[in-house]
């Protein structure tokens, strides 16, 4: 079988030839001597046209079978002028392979997002989902594309981890222990040490710790995995589980770091622009009106830096009466990171140097000591897509943060000997590549951009 996406690209070499296509019908509007047939075999966006008529031996069998039938369909390609379509394929035989039922329930009207969630099953055969999840395939493709084409290593960080990056306690526990008869310690807690680890595990909500590790070691690694946090967050923007790229960088500050950044947001953006227009065409009529026209810019203009101390400023001379009220020291909400970036700006927008308390103990500390050489980017539409930061190199510092943070010296124990055998100045960030996928589409919720979306009470197909 040829794929329709070959069938259109190269059309010159398969016009007036027998051909062979093997599909999904997707509409089919038949009359007595005739009928058009919507063929989607998933290789390409767009729909084959098919035309029957009664020589078909079994024209009236084929005719009336619902939509979402299998079938398979010989004959020839024939070029239509002036036509919607430039080709079109006039049957000679058609074979059923697959009948559908008449509960299909896409049927051909608009199913709003919320329904569609709930046949996950089915609604990768839409044509919203069709153009989002090749979308994402593409856009993965371009994150190892630009990355291997800088030289950067590809690291697998570890799922099951025994420490928590981010300090902020969202972890899935793992455990083999039997709940009803969980071992105890002295103190009355969880005995872990009976447990598959031996000690605490849980699903990592980010692969930067071992990164840093590949990246003192090969200069340049990145990783792109999924990563889970137990936020119970019911937001259009949080998942329990998302991949995340996270690139770390040797002897780079946070200049080069928001560098690499800006320079594969528009990578990524370039890239699914140039191979996959008809996704795009369709997302900027059914979705979002202007979203050619905004990524076109966006590629083509620099992002907008300001510190964290000035977006404060911004927010406050703004006179916006936010639901969260502003004050230095503030972590930003959704709300202060949408006006800064669609009212003030309407770029993306780098924020750096945050409230060392409100960021990971990771991060490197200023020479002013209240502010780390941390940096988000916010999109309009979305808001946070990227955090990051320069990383804290100097031992001594690091181990004084992490007692401020009241973590375990001994879990980063590995860690701080980073700092010890040959340190270096050291950078990196993590894009949320749903997030990222939000942006490109302009789809709002997050739901709508990974195929089995990971929420809280949500775990079905
Ligand atoms: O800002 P975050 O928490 O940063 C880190 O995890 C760092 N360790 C990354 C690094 O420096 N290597 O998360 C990074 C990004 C966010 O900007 C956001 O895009 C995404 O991950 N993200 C989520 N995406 C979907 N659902 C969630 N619950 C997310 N939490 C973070
Ligand atoms: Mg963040």
């Amino acid at each position: 079988f040829i794929e329709i996406k070959n069938l259109y690209r190269d059309k010159e070499q398969y016009i007036d030839k027998d051909v062979k296509v093997a599909g999904w019908i997707r509409t089919s509007r038949v009359s007595k001597n005739f009928g058009f047939i919507e063929l989607n075999d998933g290789s390409f966006f767009k729909n084959m046209q098919v035309v029957l008529d009664d020589k078909l031996e079994n024209f009236k069998e084929i005719g009336k079978l619902p939509i979402s039938s299998s079938i398979l369909v010989e004959g020839k390609l024939v070029a239509t002028e002036g036509a919607k379509q430039p080709v079109e394929i006039h049957a000679t035989k058609v074979v059923l392979e697959g009948e559908s039922d008449n509960s299909y329930p896409l049927q051909k009207k608009r199913h709003t997002v919320e329904y569609l969630r709930t046949i996950a099953h089915l609604r990768p055969r839409s044509n919203m989902f069709s153009a989002v999840f090749r979308v994402r395939s593409v856009a993965a493709y371009a994150v190892h594309k630009f990355f291997q084409e800088r030289n950067f290593v590809y690291s697998h960080s570890p799922i099951i981890t025994g420490s928590d990056c981010e300090g902020a306690g969202e972890m899935f526990r793992i455990t083999t222990l039997d709940l009803d008869d969980v071992p105890k310690t002295e103190e009355g807690k969880i005995d872990y040490s009976e447990d598959f680890f031996g000690k605490e595990a849980n699903l990592t909500v980010s692969g930067q710790l071992n990164a840093e590790i590949m990246a003192l070691a090969f200069r340049n690694v990145y990783t792109f995995g999924p990563t889970f946090r137990a936020e119970n967050s019911y937001t259009g923007r949080h998942a329990s589980e998302f991949w995340m790229i996270e690139p770390e960088i040797a002897f780079a500050d946070l200049e080069d770091n928001m560098e690499l950044a800006e320079d594969m947001v528009k990578y990524i953006i370039n890239y699914v622009l140039e191979h996959c227009p008809e996704e795009m065409e369709f997302f900027n009529a059914f979705v979002d009106k202007g979203l050619l026209e905004r990524l076109n810019s966006i590629v083509s203009s620099d992002f907008v830096r300001i510190t964290y101390t000035k977006a404060v400023e911004l927010l406050l001379e703004s006179g916006v009466e936010f639901e969260y009220p502003v004050e230095w020291g503030i972590d930003l909400q959704t709300e202060h990171e949408r006006y800064i970036t669609e009212n003030i700006f309407n770029a993306p927008v780098f924020v750096t140097d945050y409230p060392k308390d409100i960021k990971a103990f990771y991060m490197r500390l200023n020479e002013d000591g209240k502010t780390v050489r941390a940096m988000d980017l916010l999109v309009p539409g979305v808001g946070e897509i990227i955090g990051g930061s320069q990383r804290e190199e100097r031992h001594d510092v690091l181990l004084e943060r992490i007692d401020e943070f009241e973590l375990n010296r001994e879990d980063y124990w590995w860690y701080l000997e980073l700092r010890k055998f040959g340190t270096a100045t050291h950078s990196g960030f993590g894009l949320g590549f749903e997030r990222m996928i939000m942006y490109l589409t302009g789809v709002s919720n997050i739901r709508d951009v990974i195929p089995f979306p990971r929420t809280p009470k949500n775990c079905e197909f």
